[in-house]
């Protein structure tokens, strides 16, 4: 890239102070934000902050918002500092903004790439208006471990549906061009294998092997660059020993020098300061030195660069060139998002008032709710439930609760818009008189006389919608668990209604997979509605009264049992694979299945389909071809209804142990009743490589097998060979 003559000019007046500047983000006291989501460490208040741009020394805000008062500070940066650098504005806007969208892995859950992009869009828009240019989204790491909370803020545990929608995310902030008005800057997160934390524990230790790290982490943040991401988030976690903020083989042999990186990489808030913490630097001078030698451009909130680089600058013991090179890439950064040429961009009142309630926002809330539902279970066809003339039970502590609507990582969310499951479901319905609510009991306490009263409505309905499920501060940073079940007394309540022996069809709030047991596993029905932000209720009920027909599928596996995690699909193959009818000496849990009680991929409509063996363009796919998949998937039922046309793949003998399920493509497609479609992939030799011993990344010759199935456990497998290469 040709130097910038704007940035070389202003490169060269700037002191060491202000070139540290630029390379600070600080939490925004200025304008009105949300304390609760970060530790309140190093707080300055908005007279220290104003002081500090004004001299320079602050390159960039984070979480603060308001089009006017950001215009106002901005004035400050640009009329009131030495050399006029405007600021950027950063935030955490993870699932929407003022109109609030599915958590991101509820989103997932739709397979469906173009909601992720217009949700995104949609988010950016609002942002925007709100005076934000940087959003630290999408977070796209990869959830093997349903007890870490922050699975609920990624795309799951696959690694192509991750990279699909890493990309989506990236061009939806980001939009057509960076210097548009209404462009967020998007900041994959977090670098790297942030998801692999032991036993799910949040900031805990990752020890990983290269072929994991490259093969299973590292893809969803090729995928988030390769769409045009120019920043990227540093994680807390240590990789193999050395901590993610102060990894040079990550920050710079691999990022830098293999993948030609050119963008800001950002700490996590005080993650160069946590290296001390880690044990990895003796205090605040080290950490500073080890986290910028290795290629850490911008530290959040610690101050610690603020504080040592100068002086390490002086010392020599960090290179002017070095400084010189992050904050070219900050001032690149800043360039690229338009703010040289209008640093007021995205900092009119007048645009954020008439973008505070939008209603294609609203109405892209709700369909994107009602696509993030997955069926998980319908036995007998229980739902959809009729409009009128059926005495429906809505029980349980989600039927009425308008504070756990949102999932976590919703900080500027109009929580006025928020429509509870009770309103959705009472606009729906036809007669009003055929709906009674009743708690039964909070989320985590048993209500005095809670359960009798639930029992009773129970006994008096046709049918119980049982509203039951985690708490949102279950889920999301810092929240892990150690059993991933129902509340007791959730479960208590989920058994008493069970005994009246009224079907039950269970509304699952969740931001993870969950081990369902009990009355709840066997509950006639279950829907998986993860959080689902502004529209909850009309969006459940569209699928409740089948206005609209469920089409998601399982971004994760929902195991039977909590101590099977970490538990995903495409696990490597062991030496003694569970075989029917021989479970001695062979990998096997003694007190429940190896499978998932739901699979990943699986979901269920409320219409069925059927499909045809897969015919494959050839059986011996020469090393250069291209094979052609094509299966034959037909409506059998009565409705019209989307499936999710799944491709997975098998390596079955390979110089490193192979999982024993690949997902490598998927289409989602429509048919009326009876309708008739044929699905084409193509699958190269480029989709079926994988990072070998020798760290070299490609496929082997040999047998494969292919499914082309509606979940990641189901079909019968088709053989084809990999024909080896002319040497
Ligand atoms: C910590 C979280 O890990 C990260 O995802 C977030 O962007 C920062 N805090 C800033 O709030």
């Amino acid at each position: 890239m040709s130097p910038d003559p704007r940035i070389e000019a202003l490169l060269s007046q700037m002191t060491v102070e202000e070139k540290v500047g630029q390379l600070g983000v600080f939490a925004d006291m200025v304008r009105p934000f949300a304390p609760d989501v970060n530790p309140e460490t190093n707080m300055r208040n908005a007279n220290e902050i104003l002081e500090h741009v004004r001299a320079g020394r602050i390159g960039a805000l984070f979480n603060g918002v308001g089009a006017a008062e950001g215009r106002a500070t901005q004035r400050v940066a640009v009329e009131e500092s030495r050399l006029g650098i405007p600021l950027l504005f950063g935030a955490d806007v993870i699932h929407g903004m003022r109109t609030v969208f599915p958590i991101p892995l509820g989103e997932a859950a739709s397979f469906e790439p173009e909601l992720a992009y217009r949700t995104a869009r949609a988010t950016a828009l609002e942002a925007t208006a709100a005076g934000i240019h940087w959003t630290y989204a999408p977070m796209i790491d990869i959830a093997r471990d349903q007890r870490w909370g922050r699975v609920a803020e990624s795309a799951g545990e696959d690694v192509l549906l991750s990279c699909i929608f890493a990309a989506a995310r990236v061009r939806g902030f980001q939009g057509e061009r960076l210097d548009a008005p209404d462009s967020l800057l998007a900041t994959p997160k977090h670098f790297v294998a942030y998801g692999a934390v032991t036993a799910g524990l949040d900031y805990n230790y990752v020890d990983i092997s290269e072929q994991t790290l490259r093969d299973v982490h590292l893809p969803p943040f090729a995928a988030a660059l390769n769409a045009g991401a120019m920043t990227i988030m540093t994680a807390f976690n240590d990789i193999n020993g050395v901590p993610a903020s102060a990894n040079r083989r990550l920050l710079t042999d691999l990022l830098r020098d293999e993948w030609k990186f050119t963008g800001v990489v950002v700490s996590d808030y005080t993650s160069d300061m946590e290296l001390i913490a880690h044990g990895y630097a003796a205090d605040a001078r080290d950490a500073t030195k080890l986290a910028f030698l290795a290629g850490l451009d911008m530290s959040m909130q610690s101050g610690f660069y603020a504080e040592h680089l100068p002086d390490l600058i002086e010392s020599g013991e960090i290179p002017m060139a070095a400084l010189d090179t992050a904050v070219r890439r900050v001032l690149s950064l800043k360039a690229a998002a338009g703010l040289f040429d209008n640093p007021y961009r995205s900092l009119d009142p007048e645009k954020e008032a008439g973008t505070e309630h939008l209603p294609a926002h609203t109405e892209l809330s709700r369909d994107a709710g009602r696509r993030s539902i997955v069926l998980l279970k319908n036995d007998g066809g229980l739902l959809p439930l009729r409009k009128s003339g059926q005495k429906i039970a809505l029980i349980g502590p989600c039927a009425q609760d308008r504070s756990n609507l949102e999932g976590c990582w919703t900080l500027f969310g109009d929580k006025s818009r928020y429509v509870d499951l009770e309103t959705g479901l009472r606009d729906a319905l036809e007669t009003a008189d055929g709906l009674s609510v009743v708690p039964g009991c909070g989320f985590e306490h048993a209500i005095d006389g809670g359960i009798e009263a639930a029992v009773r409505a129970a006994q008096a309905a046709d049918v119980v919608l049982l509203a039951i499920g985690e708490p949102q501060y279950y889920s999301g940073e810092a929240q892990s668990r150690v059993q991933i079940v129902l509340p007791e007394v959730q479960q208590a309540l989920a058994e008493a209604i069970a005994q009246t022996g009224t079907p039950v069809a269970i509304i699952l709030r969740t931001g993870r997979a969950l081990a369902l047991t009990g009355a709840v596993r066997d509950a006639q029905a279950i829907l998986a509605t993860w959080f689902l932000g502004t529209q909850t209720g009309p969006a459940i009920a569209d699928v409740i009264f089948g206005d609209y027909n469920p089409s998601a599928r399982l971004p994760i596996s929902f195991p039977h049992d909590s101590g099977q995690q970490p538990f995903f699909y495409n696990h490597p193959r062991t030496g003694r694979p569970e075989l029917p009818n021989t479970t001695e000496f062979k990998t096997r849990w003694r007190e429940c299945s190896n499978n998932a009680l739901f699979p990943f991929g699986h979901g269920l409509s409320y219409t069925s389909f059927a499909y045809t063996a897969p015919v494959l363009s050839t059986h011996r796919l020469a090393w250069d071809d291209t094979l052609v998949i094509s299966a034959r998937v037909t409506n059998t039922g009565d409705r019209t209804g989307e499936e999710v046309v799944q491709l997975y793949i098998h390596d079955r003998v390979a110089s490193r142990v192979r999982p024993v399920r690949e997902l490598k493509a998927f289409r989602k497609i429509l048919l009326r009743p009876g309708q008739t479609a044929d699905v084409m992939f193509t699958l190269d030799r480029h989709m079926l490589a994988f990072t070998g011993p020798d760290g070299q990344f490609s496929a082997e010759p040999g047998i494969f097998d292919l499914w082309v199935t509606p979940s990641s456990s189901s079909g019968r497998p088709v053989e084809f060979e990999l024909l080896p290469g002319s040497a």
